[in-house]
Order: structure tokens, then C-alpha cells, then sequence
């Protein structure tokens, strides 16, 4: 511990403690503020407030550093597997290979649904948007494997992480076959985890499904890309969830309907569209300057971000991606010279020089994703396939915090004060 922090209130001084972690930026702990003086902390957006302790992930936002249980994402991306970062976020060390083959046969045994699951898809619209078939049936999880949801017994909540993990991409290849009328196709466990993502989705019954092994390793790498990212809304909404005591299938179901919102998980759909709006380079000036338009609402999808003011790293090994999705499918995407072309007059731009904007994940995970064959709607539910891991890993840590209690933020009351009720014929 460093120093105290010294606050002066109504002319009283009180200390309170300020704490260190193994890197980033102290905390001042002012779990005693309210007690000793009666005042709140004012902080929308939690821009300020550490709102746990956690030794998952690590984020440098002016080095554009980010760190899964101390290792760079760029080496993860490049020398590991999506396996690999399930084990270390889950368990803290990367695994041996005898560890990483149990844990991956461990998840490939929890890849088949409940037959009755399959009912509820039934239930939609066909034209229902797949994260809200998403919300709905991971929610629904939680009528199907009363066996995972004590959350005070280790090998429940092991159980449960293992089966959110292992049986996402079985859902989320469900709510793709659906919108498009095809028959829902059992997994395949003698593939990997991504290559049996990609023939539930991309295969059908009547022909044989080659996974293209270029294809796997990218969408592979897009899932390390996501596997976790610090108290982001959709975490923090996991973990706000899991401290009321919630199981674990509502929790994620709870971080599953946040992560769906355009400024957050959303974006890599929203990005996509406004190049498709945009079309070709000659436009870009017109957007860029609505993008630095106070009085227009439209911003530069894919860039910004809370946490990050330099380049996101995993933005890096995106646009590299593209190319190497781009070479071994033999296409070309001309959405890409526009976005290259976006970026460079964006980075060049005082109005994203000064406010540090620069592309994040989302910018080019859609383009990648639509040569793979992917239609937009789908890329969130990539997204929450991905930071599943993250999440339960996550709530795993919070429900071992001696620290935890249950998530209860505190207000700015600015309504009316108490007043007499006015009987209607009154008014
Ligand atoms: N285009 C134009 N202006 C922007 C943008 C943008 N994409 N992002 C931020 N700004 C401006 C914003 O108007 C504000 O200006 P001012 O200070 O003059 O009011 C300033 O930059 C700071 O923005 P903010 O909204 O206060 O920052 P924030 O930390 O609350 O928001 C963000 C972060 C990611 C929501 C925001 O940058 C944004 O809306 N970006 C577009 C959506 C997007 O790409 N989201 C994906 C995030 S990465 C994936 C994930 O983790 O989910």
C-alpha cells in the first residue's frame, strides 16, 4: 500500500487508502467514504470507479497494450488456439499439451443441446435477429441443466462454464440455420472447436463439409481477438448479474443482451454497414466530416474507444487477418480499400488526432467476417460465442472474491422532494 488519499469535507480530513495491483494505475479505496462522511462518488460510466479486483485481463489504453493473464494478445493471436485461452483464462496458466487435449475433449463432450432446446427456435420469427434468439435461449439454459446452478458448489460452477463454453456455438449456428431455413446439423466432435462451429453453420445434411483450414485458424484467432476485455459493459453486466447470485446461464444471458448494443458488441455490424453507406472512397470526406458534426449523431462505427487511446492491438491482427482470409479464399473486397482509405484520412484528421480516436476490433472483424460468409446480423453473435469464455471466467473470479457482495450503485437524487399526494379530482 502507498500513501492514504486525504479528502477534505465540510472541513473534516479523512484518509483513505490507496492500492496498488501488480501494473496500472493505483485505486483509491473508498469503501469507507459513505460510512465516515455520509457522501456518495459521482461517476456515470464508471470512467473513474474500479468496480472489482481481477487478475484476467489487463488493458493499457495510451500504450494500446492489452494482456490475458499477462500475455500480450498478439502473441496469443499468432502462436495459440482459442483452447488454449479458454484453459489459461479459466485457470490461470496456459495448459501443458496433455491439459489442453483433456480440456478440450472435456468441452467437446458438452457440445450437444438438450433435444427439447431445439423447440424454442421453433418459437421465433424466422426473421428474428440471432442475438435476440441468443438472449432468449442461453437464458432458457437455465431450465435445462438444474445440475450446474449451484454457484456455492466448485465443480457446479466448473461444469457450467464448461457447458456455456462447449455448447455457444452449437446455439449460435441454431439461430443462423434458422433464419435461413436450413436443418440445424448436430456437432462433430472429431473436429476442432472452431472447425465444428463452422460446418454447423456453414454445412448441411445432404452434402460433406470440408472446413477450410485457412478459414479455421482466422475465425479461431477472431475468437482469441474476443475472449475477454476487462470490466467492459457486457462483463461488468455478467458480473452486476452473478452478485445477486443468478446462475450462471442468466448471468450470460444478461451479458449477451448488453453486448448487443451498437456502441459495444453491435458495432462490428454497425461498422460493416457504414461502409456498405459510405461505398467508395470518394464519399468518405462527406462521413467524416458528419462524424465531427456536433449537431449529427452519426459517428465513425469502429472507432473510439473507452479505454484505448491509441490503437487497439486487437485492430492490428485484424487487418492483417483480413489479408490472410482474403488470399486463401481468393477474393477481394473493394469494402476494404474503403476502410484502409477511412482509416488513413481518419488518423490523419485533427478531430481523431486530438480525441485520440482510432479503430478498434470492430473495424475490420466485419469484413473478414462477411468474406467467410457470414451476413451482419450474425457478427454479434460471433462476438458473444468468443467473450463467453471471458464472462464466465469473470464471474468464476467474482464469485471466489472474499470482496464480493452484491452490486448496488448509489445516485445523484435530482427529482422532486417529498410532496403530499394530490387526489385526482384535485389536479
Ligand atoms: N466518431 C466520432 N466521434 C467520436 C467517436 C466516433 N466513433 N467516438 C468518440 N467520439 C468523440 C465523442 O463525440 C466525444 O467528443 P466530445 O468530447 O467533443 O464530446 C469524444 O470523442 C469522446 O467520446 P465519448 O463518447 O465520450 O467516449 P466513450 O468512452 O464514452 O465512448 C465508444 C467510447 C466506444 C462508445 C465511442 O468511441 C463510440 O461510440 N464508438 C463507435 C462505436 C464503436 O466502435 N464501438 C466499439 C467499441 S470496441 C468493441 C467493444 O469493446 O465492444
Amino acid at each position: 500500500m502507498t500513501e492514504a488519499a486525504k479528502l477534505t469535507l465540510s472541513g473534516q480530513d479523512h484518509d483513505y487508502p490507496v492500492l496498488s495491483g501488480s501494473v496500472g494505475p493505483d485505486v483509491v479505496d473508498i469503501r469507507k467514504l459513505y460510512g465516515q462522511t455520509g457522501a456518495f462518488t459521482y461517476d456515470p460510466g464508471f470512467t473513474s470507479t474500479a468496480s472489482c479486483q481481477s487478475k484476467l485481463t489487463y488493458i493499457d489504453g495510451d500504450e494500446g497494450v492489452l494482456l490475458h493473464r499477462g500475455y500480450p494478445i498478439g502473441e496469443l493471436a499468432e502462436q495459440s488456439s482459442f483452447m488454449e485461452v479458454c484453459y489459461l483464462l479459466l485457470n490461470g496458466e496456459l495448459p501443458t499439451a496433455d491439459e489442453l487435449e483433456k480440456f478440450s475433449w472435456t468441452i467437446s463432450r458438452h457440445t450437444m443441446v438438450h433435444e427439447q432446446l431445439a423447440q424454442f427456435f421453433r418459437g421465433f420469427r424466422r426473421d428474428a435477429h440471432p442475438m435476440a434468439i441468443m438472449c432468449g435461449v442461453v437464458g432458457a439454459l437455465s431450465a435445462f441443466y438444474h445440475d450446474s446452478t449451484d454457484i456455492h458448489d466448485p465443480q457446479q460452477r466448473m461444469i457450467a462454464s464448461h457447458r456455456l463454453i462447449a455448447k455457444m456455438p452449437t446455439i449460435a449456428a441454431m439461430a443462423y440455420k434458422y433464419s435461413v431455413g436450413q436443418p440445424f446439423l448436430y456437432p462433430d466432435n472429431s473436429l476442432s472447436y472452431t472447425g465444428n462451429f463452422l460446418r454447423m453453420t456453414f454445412g448441411v445434411p445432404a452434402e460433406q463439409y470440408e472446413v477450410n483450414p485457412a478459414v479455421e485458424k482466422a475465425m479461431d484467432r477472431i475468437f482469441i481477438l474476443h475472449a475477454d476485455h476487462e470490466q467492459n459493459a457486457s462483463t461488468s453486466t455478467v458480473r452486476l448479474a452473478g452478485s445477486s447470485g443468478a446462475n450462471p446461464f442468466a448471468c450470460i444471458a444478461a451479458g449477451i443482451a448488453c453486448l448487443w448494443g451498437p456502441a459495444h458488441g453491435g458495432a462490428n455490424e454497425a461498422a460493416l454497414n457504414m461502409l456498405h453507406e459510405i461505398g467508395t472512397p470518394e464519399r468518405i470526406p462527406e462521413f467524416i466530416a458528419r462524424a465531427k458534426d456536433k449537431n449529427d449523431p452519426f459517428r465513425l462505427m469502429g472507432f473510439g474507444h473507452r479505454v484505448y487511446k491509441n490503437y487497439d492491438p486487437r485492430a492490428t491482427v485484424m487487418q492483417k487477418t483480413v489479408r490472410e482470409v482474403f488470399a486463401a479464399l481468393n477474393v477481394q473486397d473493394p469494402l476494404f480499400e474503403t476502410a484502409l482509405r477511412l482509416e488513413e484520412i481518419a488518423l490523419s484528421d485533427d478531430y481523431f488526432v486530438e480525441k485520440k480516436l482510432f479503430p478498434n476490433v470492430d473495424f475490420y472483424s466485419g469484413v473478414i467476417l462477411s468474406a467467410i460468409g457470414f451476413p451482419t446480423s450474425m457478427f454479434t453473435v460471433l462476438f458473444a460465442l468468443a467473450r463467453t469464455v471471458g464472462w464466465v471466467a469473470q464471474w468464476n473470479e467474482m464469485i471466489t472474491d472474499p470482496d464480493q457482495k452484491i452490486g448496488r450503485p448509489r445516485q445523484l437524487y435530482t427529482g422532486p422532494t417529498q410532496r403530499a399526494y394530490v387526489p385526482v379530482g384535485q389536479r
